[in-house]
């Protein structure tokens, strides 16, 4: 079973927006590194849909959560909410690299392998939490939160 097939049987509620991404960023990077997407347009993906994308970890998800579930599990959430955060900046550090390097595939090679591992981490690390911790109401709210983030970002 490949790693997308696995992540198709998810059925949370309150993470689907960002499980939705993790489809979409899952799938342009194993097309980038099965040679399907050239060079230019994969770091394009990475620049803007990626980036969105993690910005809405770390300003919307990662903060909500944080005082939930630090509550049950505060060794662990701490360790995974550093370790996806020390994930964020080791990609964009190598965008940046990407840029100034004259071997450009090289390093978006290390860029699509390290996002998805990240993606993977958070999917089975985090939502399985996050949906068990969260009552509806305040799921309802997370999610609405969200949508705004996404609006805000496409009116720019
Ligand atoms: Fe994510």
């Amino acid at each position: 079973m490949s790693i997308l097939e696995e992540m198709d049987a998810y059925t949370g509620k309150i993470t689907k927006i960002l499980h939705q991404h993790h489809l979409e960023i899952l799938k342009v990077s194993e097309n980038f590194l099965r040679g399907n997407i050239n060079n230019e347009n994969f770091l394009d993906f990475v620049e803007n849909f990626v980036e969105i994308h993690m910005e809405l970890d770390e300003n919307i998800i990662m903060p909500e959560f944080k005082k939930k579930i630090e509550k049950y599990y505060p060794f662990l959430f701490d360790t995974v909410i550093h370790e996806i955060n020390a994930e964020h900046l080791g990609i964009r550090n190598i965008v940046c690299k990407v840029k100034i390097s004259e071997n450009k595939k090289e390093y978006l090679v290390e860029v699509a392998r390290r996002i998805i591992i990240s993606t993977y981490k958070e999917e089975k690390l985090l939502f399985g939490l996050i949906e068990k911790h969260t009552d509806e109401g305040d799921g309802d709210r997370i999610i609405k939160n969200v949508e705004r983030f996404l609006d805000e970002k496409k009116k720019k």
